[in-house]
């Protein structure tokens, strides 16, 4: 038995129940590394999940959530031992991690709170492509302040969701280069400081904005590496007319304009926004890579053209 914080339904956090006698996992051939959790993240996803969000999997509460996570490896199936150490895929890409007892491991996605029970407990069971050595999965971001090995388990648990998200959209796919200048809508959030932090310490840029609707977040926004911190009207966040959002880049004049690569964390709802921020001159990049504002598709027929026109108000 284990003690567990289970969804007992969708909605408030108050829909998560501690049950002190729940069974606890059992090792089986396609979820073979039993953890015991020391920290876990809560993650954006984690908060989709127990709203009831349905654009992935529907739950069926009550169910353990939970997608991210720190622990100690406390039992291997026989089926993952007996694995040459080839075969094992991890979750940073790299192939031959064969977990041991006591090993310290991140487990993060792959379903894991979605499609199987999460980590919201003291065990949960995952498959190897769940997992990473923290350090191996810190290195991938390649940033000098996580090759320290002492972080605390709570610390861990919190760098790899955003770091990896940020890594992934910055290096991975759009490939940013010094010379590039960069505006995050939402850079407030976890993965918008984890993308100040990769963009300044990593890829060399000189030139970070973000945007915000808290004017006392400037400072650490400042301090994960943005240059600079556009506070934007709580209103004015998510605009509702054409002729609105022009207004707005006009106030800003070219605090929020000309860039050659706009990550926009805000949603769908927010997209004209990010496009008007674009270089006109051509080859800006503007990658949505999240949600804050809960829109995930666009509602009405959506036009780029029409959107660059409308600088002409
Ligand atoms: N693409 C991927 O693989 C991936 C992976 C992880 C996360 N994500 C997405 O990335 C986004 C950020 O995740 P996170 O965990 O970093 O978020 P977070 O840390 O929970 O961000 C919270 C902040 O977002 C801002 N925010 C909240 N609602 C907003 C709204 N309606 N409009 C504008 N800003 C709003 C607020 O900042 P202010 O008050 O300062 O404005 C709030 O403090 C989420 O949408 C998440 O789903 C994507």
């Amino acid at each position: 038995m284990m003690r567990a914080a289970v969804l007992t339904s969708q909605g408030d956090p108050n829909v998560l129940a501690i049950q002190e006698h729940y069974t606890k996992p059992q090792l089986s051939a396609d979820h073979g590394v039993l953890i015991k959790v020391k920290a876990i993240a809560i993650s954006s996803a984690d908060l989709m999940t127990r709203r009831g969000f349905t654009a992935g999997p529907v739950i069926t509460p009550p169910e353990i959530i939970g997608s991210e996570c720190v622990g100690i490896v406390e039992a291997v199936s026989k089926e993952l031992e007996r694995l040459d150490d080839q075969v094992a895929e991890t979750l940073d890409g790299s192939h031959g991690a064969k977990y041991r007892v006591g090993d310290v491991v991140v487990g993060l996605m792959g379903g894991m709170g979605r499609y199987f029970n999460g980590c919201y407990a003291e065990y949960v069971v995952l498959p190897p492509g769940c997992l990473s050595a923290p350090l191996t999965m810190l290195n991938a971001t390649s940033l000098p302040m996580f090759s320290d090995s002492t972080l605390s388990f709570g610390l861990l648990a919190a760098i790899p969701g955003a770091f990896l998200v940020a890594h992934g959209i910055l290096v991975k796919s759009l490939q940013v280069k010094s010379t590039d200048t960069l505006l995050v809508q939402g850079g407030s959030s976890a993965v918008g400081l984890a993308i100040a932090s990769i963009s300044k310490g990593l890829c060399g840029l000189n030139k970070i904005v973000g945007t915000t609707r808290s004017k006392e977040k400037v400072t650490r926004m400042k301090a994960a590496g943005f240059d600079t911190v556009v506070v934007l009207p709580r209103e004015e966040a998510v605009p509702s007319s054409a002729k609105e959002l022009a207004g707005i880049i006009k106030e800003k004049g070219g605090e929020l304009s000309g860039f050659t690569t706009i990550v926009d964390l805000i949603g769908a709802t927010n997209i004209p926004v990010s496009l008007l921020s674009a270089n006109l001159s051509g080859g800006s990049r503007v990658c949505m890579a999240g949600m804050l504002a809960g829109a995930y598709h666009f509602e009405e027929p959506f036009s780029p053209m029409g959107i660059v026109s409308v600088r002409t108000y």
